[in-house]
């Protein structure tokens, strides 16, 4: 017998996406890869060096289930460095990726029943993580009215009885927006409980000043990575940060879930978090010059991009003018252009079929190939 969520739980499409190419390529076809989310960068060498050293010293046993302490400092650290917060360490809690942290976090908040809002288009497996707990999502479309970001006036339209859990995910998956301070403003004034996504911090191209939800109030959850600024994606690590009352609760469901987060990979982490900026500063210059490259490109091929991504590495591009449906559309360019992305679907039901996405995490070289290649599918 198969369980209901097991029946239910919808495929992450990139990853079919990514395994037709994969497929496609064992057979010989040659595909440029712009659907997974993924940096094509190295870790900071400093994290090579701390993961390796980890292994040799025999840093290879169980920690804390909230994460060794010294990395606790570096991340409390971190706010008071980039934002003027001052944390106390016990309230940041170590996760195995920011998935974990969404496990925990939902299992606290959450109950069968329990209702969390998020925006659509939006990363998807955070429904899955509501489904999972039982919980019911509430879609909040969002769309280029306001720069796909969630705003008070649309969230006036979904709070019920402020009982809610509201996710920002800033900047997002798929558009790369970035929402504004006004609107995590208005969750806490209402004291509902708010979960700030912040995984694409750092990684923001434009002069739109960062702050984290930490500096509006202390009760929001806070989520956040090595995944994707310190291209640390397989090494599984993130962390969050909790109001106090939280933090037994998710102490004691950690343990339980899972132990404790991977040993080694803490200690990598206390290097990027020390060592990783230089590093950081340049995939980020590189992700830019990807950014202005395949913006200029969709642009004059009749991709319609309704509003300029401003973080994250992502296009979230309007294809109504050469299709009727992306998912149909993005079959087609994988099998006929051999150009691998996302189509709009796996992020929602507000009129993704319109719009697919493209991951600026491949080199500039494969980017401008990848234009050429769509210029001759296209006939353009
Ligand atoms: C918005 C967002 N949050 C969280 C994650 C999960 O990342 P990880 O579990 O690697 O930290 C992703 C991955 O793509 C994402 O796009």
């Amino acid at each position: 017998m198969i369980s209901k969520f097991a029946q239910q739980v919808q495929p992450f499409i990139v990853m079919d996406i990514m395994e037709m190419a994969q497929e496609m390529e064992r057979q010989g076809r040659e595909i440029i890869h712009l659907e997974v989310g993924e940096p094509d960068f190295d870790p900071p060498p400093a994290v090579c060096r701390a993961m390796e050293g980890a292994l040799t010293c025999g840093r290879t046993h169980y920690t804390h289930s909230l994460g060794i302490w010294e990395l606790r400092c570096e991340v409390a650290r971190y706010y008071g460095d980039h934002y003027g917060v001052e944390l106390d360490p016990g309230r940041v809690v170590i996760t195995t990726g920011t998935s974990a942290a969404f496990l925990l976090i939902f299992s606290t908040w959450l109950e069968a029943g329990g209702r969390i809002l998020l925006s659509d288009p939006g990363y998807p497996c955070y429904k899955s993580f509501a489904a999972l707990i039982g919980a019911e999502v509430r879609a909040i479309p969002v769309g280029s009215e306001t720069d796909f970001a969630i705003t008070p006036e649309l969230l006036e339209g979904v709070v019920e009885d402020g009982r809610e859990v509201v996710l920002i995910s800033s900047p997002s998956n798929p558009t790369g927006a970035i929402t504004g301070r006004r609107t995590y403003e208005w969750i806490a004034q209402r004291g509902i409980r708010c979960i700030s996504d912040e995984i694409y911090h750092d990684l923001v191209y434009t002069d739109v000043p960062q702050f984290t939800g930490l500096q509006v109030s202390q009760q929001m959850v806070v989520i956040n990575g090595f995944s994707k600024r310190w291209a640390m994606t397989g090494l599984r690590l993130g962390w969050m940060v909790v109001p106090e009352p939280l933090i037994r609760p998710i102490n004691k469901i950690a343990q339980n879930l899972y132990i404790c987060p991977p040993t080694p990979c803490q200690y990598a982490g206390l290097a990027a978090l020390r060592e990783g900026e230089t590093a950081l500063l340049r995939m980020r210059e590189e992700y830019d010059r990807r950014r202005r490259t395949l913006l200029a490109g969709l642009e004059d091929l009749g991709f319609l991009v309704h509003s300029e991504p401003q973080g994250a590495f992502y296009i979230f591009a309007d294809i109504s003018a050469l299709a009727a449906d992306s998912y149909d559309f993005a079959l087609a360019m994988l099998k006929e252009a051999g150009v691998a992305v996302t189509p709009g679907k796996d992020f929602g039901s507000n009129q993704t079929s319109r719009f697919v996405r493209f991951a600026y995490t491949n080199s500039l070289q494969h980017i401008e190939a990848a234009i050429e290649r769509l210029r001759s599918w296209l006939g353009r």
